[in-house]
């Protein structure tokens, strides 16, 4: 059966464009075709994605009505330690060599690494032509295909090179998931988590209850923990696209994070699980602070670890290498660290108002 399950709009005025949730939409050509203005496309995906969901998309593009459209492939190799300039120009040589204009179309077909890569070849070919989110994991269903950072890595640190360009639309098939790694799934569902911590602490409880057939994919549940992640994610950027304010709130236990894939090599750590061990990190030090209490730091800790995430940072990693990768966070201003911090269960703030020694006491646990 396919269906849209639910469809919400990233305000943005001219630039608004639609979310669809549901379960087959890859079938659903016509989704893909009411976004595409020109008379050529390219799908980038990788290696993992290709054979899996590929061929659906390229037969869903040959059936709508403009027969006459150019579609182009490009598949990358798979992961996180390939997000970096060099795959990116890929993508323009690609795209130089088969002649695209600025009125093609790139659909990033896959997790956050395709869904960034892509949207920063699509911010920068010719100054900027269209692009499309078609994400296949959990983590880029709740979190990047939505909102417009696009970007890669560097040697020195996570997604420091990168552009803000919104897409046209994000087409989310919750029938992927069913091919995706369990610690692919659990990974996302950090950031599913996130959400709650950060403003809705009904939603916390709600994943607190619902875990379990979450983790089994249960139709309904895992389409409606998509859709209120996605509608959160929708007001925060539609309310500061360009982070300026309330948007750094989307960070909540990326600064600890990125100094942990940073230090262990991309890829090693999953993004989702270095999040995970983040946001533990970040409510430790909420409680140090006298904000939070122990007992909701258990509560946290509890819906991480039923998720099959860690709770900590590698075993053998310094303070020091923490607070080296921290200083190049991109919430550091005049050599200042700013971390989110929970005020209460569910109520996230921007902060460097901490005491160091409190942070370096959370670092050596
Ligand atoms: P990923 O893109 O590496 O995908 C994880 C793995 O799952 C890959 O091996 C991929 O090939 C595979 N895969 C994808 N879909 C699959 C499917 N349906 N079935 C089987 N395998 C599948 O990782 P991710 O967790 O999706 O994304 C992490 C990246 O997203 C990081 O680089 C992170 O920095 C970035 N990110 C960006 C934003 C943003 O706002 N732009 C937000 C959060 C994270
Ligand atoms: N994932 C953080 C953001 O989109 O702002």
């Amino acid at each position: 059966m396919t269906s849209i399950q639910h469809t919400l709009t990233v305000e943005l005025g001219t630039r608004s464009y639609p979310i669809y949730i549901g379960s087959g939409l890859l079938q659903q050509a016509q989704l893909l075709g009411q976004h595409i203005t020109g008379k050529q496309v390219m799908v980038v995906t990788n290696t993992t994605i290709a054979p899996l969901y590929l061929q659906a998309v390229i037969d869903g593009l040959k059936s709508l009505q403009a027969s006459d459209l150019q579609i182009d492939t490009l598949v990358l190799e798979d992961g996180e330690q390939h997000k970096h300039l060099d795959t990116v120009s890929l993508i323009f040589d690609h795209l130089l060599e088969q002649r695209h204009n600025r009125t093609t179309t790139l659909i990033a077909l896959g997790g956050g690494v395709i869904g960034d890569m892509t949207g920063y070849a699509a911010a920068a070919y010719q100054r900027g032509v269209n692009f499309i989110q078609i994400p296949t994991t959990l983590l880029s269903q709740v979190d990047s295909s939505v909102g417009g950072k696009t970007g890669v890595n560097h040697p020195l640190g996570k997604n420091m090179i990168g552009a803000f360009h919104q897409p046209q639309c994000v087409i989310i098939d919750t029938h992927t998931l069913k091919t995706l790694p369990s610690r692919e799934l659990s990974a996302g569902l950090a950031e599913v988590i996130k959400y709650g911590l950060i403003a809705q602490p009904d939603f916390f409880s709600w994943l607190e209850q619902n875990i379990v057939g979450l983790r089994e994919l249960e139709p309904q549940l895992i389409s409606q923990a998509i859709y209120q992640s996605c509608l959160s994610k929708a007001r925060i950027v539609a309310a500061d696209e360009r982070e300026q304010g309330q948007r750094a709130l989307l960070n909540f236990g990326h600064t600890f994070g990125h100094a942990i894939e940073t230090q262990m090599g991309y890829g090693n750590w999953l993004h989702g699980e270095a999040v995970g061990a983040g946001m533990a990190m970040a409510a430790d030090l909420s409680c140090r602070l006298g904000w939070i209490t122990k007992s909701q730091v258990q509560r946290i800790q509890n819906l991480l670890e039923a998720s099959g995430l860690p709770l900590w940072g590698p075993p053998k990693m310094q303070v020091e290498a923490y607070l080296a990768h921290m200083q190049v966070d991109k919430k550091v201003t005049d050599g200042t660290i700013r971390l989110i911090l929970l005020q209460q269960l569910g109520h996230a703030i921007v902060t460097s108002d901490f005491d160091n020694q409190l942070l370096q006491q959370t670092l050596a646990v």
